[in-house]
């Protein structure tokens, strides 16, 4: 038994047949751990059924080996993602998870090499393959809206603008074919392909802050002019980091401009209106509403329909005070959006069933 205790998982996200390198425990009615499964030994359908039948909702995991069930994950999410028995919540949380490990290995193996390590590449690409398999399911958009308004984590939130940007871009064929001139007659590979290095972007698109020190990217406070003028560098250093990948010119121009505002005054060219991309226009969105809708040490989540308000440029509740205290920061915010885009995400949104 680890000295840190044990943390609960879902029974769900274990496959039958497969062989996890960790050990999984019960919770016993006397409040003891017993042990279910050895570590390395084959979980048979029966047993999981045996277990699914029982009043054990949740199974328990060593502390000490979370590390190896994160690997499990990451190496069955398909499988996990497919299988009937998590609910919808447990599968966006464990997908969550998954996606921000790969995120954080991505940046942390990219560090010492100044670019994407192919390895980390390789697992990039295949978990955003699992995440348009996900979001291709019907209840996905349901278990996904649950994850608005938690703690705001650079690696989840790298993974929550994944997410949306993909779901949004699949229900938007026309602004597809904007970014990729030929969606529209594209099988469904093809579509799915595109889909897939879109999403490779949303996920990768704030990779050049490997390069900002943690004191500037965790600062409270505002950023004096040098701190400013380090942070300004992540798009270029995600290009730079990104170039010698097989990623297509689309997919590098939206990290370059992700920060680019339509009316102008963005960084790091000062571009405006078409000159950004599409899929970066599409990414200052998303950024935006989900850093937002986050909790963050100093503030709390703004709700999905205020974020929208803010967005769109409208004042706050005279009557109720709310958004009082966003008011300031927010002050023409409107300007930094492609009014186009933002409306066909606002739609986006109203199709999705959003808590708060
Ligand atoms: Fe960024």
């Amino acid at each position: 038994m680890s000295e840190q205790g044990y943390t609960p998982i879902p029974p769900g996200a274990i496959i039958p047949g497969s062989l996890p390198k960790f050990k999984i425990y019960i919770l016993s009615e006397q409040g003891r751990y017993v042990l279910w499964a050895a570590e390395g030994n084959r979980v048979s359908e029966e047993q999981l059924a045996k277990l699914a039948a029982s009043r054990h909702k949740e199974v328990f995991l060593d502390l000490d080996e979370e590390l190896r069930y994160e690997e499990y994950l990451e190496t069955h999410l398909g499988n996990i993602l497919e299988n009937q028995a998590p609910s919808d919540e447990q599968k966006a949380a464990m997908f969550s998870r998954v996606s921000a490990n790969v995120v954080k290995n991505a940046v942390e193996t990219s560090l010492g090499l100044g670019a994407m390590d192919e390895k980390a590449m390789g697992r990039t690409q295949a978990m955003v393959k699992n995440a348009l398999i996900f979001i291709a399911q019907s209840k996905s958009l349901e278990a996904l809206t649950a994850m608005i308004g938690h703690d705001y984590k650079t690696y989840e939130h790298a993974a929550k603008v994944l997410w949306f940007t993909t779901a949004f871009l699949k229900e938007n064929t026309p602004v597809m074919e904007q970014i990729q001139p030929g969606y529209q007659a594209f099988d469904a590979y093809q579509r799915m392909e595109s889909l897939r290095q879109c999403g490779v972007g949303a996920l990768l698109h704030d990779i050049g802050k490997a390069f900002v020190p943690q004191e500037i990217l965790n600062k409270e406070g505002p950023l004096n002019a040098i701190e400013w003028e380090v942070m300004k560098r992540h798009p270029l250093n995600g290009l730079a980091m990104l170039l010698d990948s097989a990623l297509p010119p689309f997919v590098l121009k939206a990290v370059l401009q992700h920060h680019e505002d339509f009316h102008g005054g963005g960084y790091p060219m000062g571009l405006e209106g078409l000159a950004s991309s599409t899929l970066a226009r599409v990414l200052r969105i998303i950024d935006c509403f989900d850093a937002m809708t986050s909790r963050r040490p100093y503030k709390d989540p703004v709700s999905p329909l205020k974020a929208m308000q803010i967005m769109v440029g409208m004042p706050p509740d005279k009557k109720t005070g709310e958004g009082r205290a966003y008011e300031e920061r927010d002050k023409g915010m409107r300007h930094c959006f492609d009014e186009d885009l933002l409306g066909k995400f606002i739609v986006f949104l109203g199709s999705m069933k959003l808590h708060g």
